[in-house]
């Protein structure tokens, strides 16, 4: 199978779309914050393509003025989940974040998405703290971190 890790462009838009409605069901990205981080605002949106579809996406934010960056969002097509695609995606995302000379990722995860707070916690991402009421729904987010080496 022929699977790349690339950078989005616009043609993603419509499969990102689709992608953040069947995965999230609170604190969707809009079309509008797609957009904008194709165009590379202040991030690097990274997608999964396989023959032709998109697999997955996650989105990276970097902050002048500091070495940290955010993983502001990661989600895998339902179909391809369990694969380890997440994992891959998600050192593919450390190894960009490490060359833009950032020395940690930080990220937020609902409390109640064991799911992914274990595909985190088992790639080296530890909690430093949580936000009540962080998400739209009123639940608490986890905050974690990774050193970048
Ligand atoms: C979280 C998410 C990105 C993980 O993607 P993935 O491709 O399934 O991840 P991986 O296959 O790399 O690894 C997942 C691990 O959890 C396990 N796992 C996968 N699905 C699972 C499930 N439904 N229940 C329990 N464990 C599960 C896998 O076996 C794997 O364990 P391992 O590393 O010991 O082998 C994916 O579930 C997703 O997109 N969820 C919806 C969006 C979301 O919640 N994003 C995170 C926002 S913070």
């Amino acid at each position: 199978m022929d699977t790349v890790f690339r950078l989005a462009v616009m043609d993603d838009l419509p499969a990102l779309l689709a992608l953040e409605l069947r995965c999230f069901a609170t604190d969707r990205l809009s079309r509008r914050s797609f957009r904008r981080m194709i165009e590379r605002a202040h991030g690097q949106l990274r997608v999964i393509e396989s023959e032709g579809q998109l697999l997955g996406y996650a989105l990276v934010l970097f902050r002048r003025g500091t070495s940290s960056a955010r993983l502001y969002s990661i989600a895998i097509a339902g179909t391809a989940r369990g694969g380890g695609w997440g994992k891959r995606l998600l050192q593919h995302v450390e190894a960009c974040a490490a060359e833009h000379g950032c020395t940690h990722l930080r990220l937020e995860v609902r409390i109640d998405n064991p799911v992914a707070i274990a595909l985190y916690e088992r790639n080296g991402y530890r909690r430093f703290g949580l936000i009540h009421d962080y998400y739209e729904d009123h639940t608490d987010a986890l905050r974690m971190q990774k050193p970048l080496p």
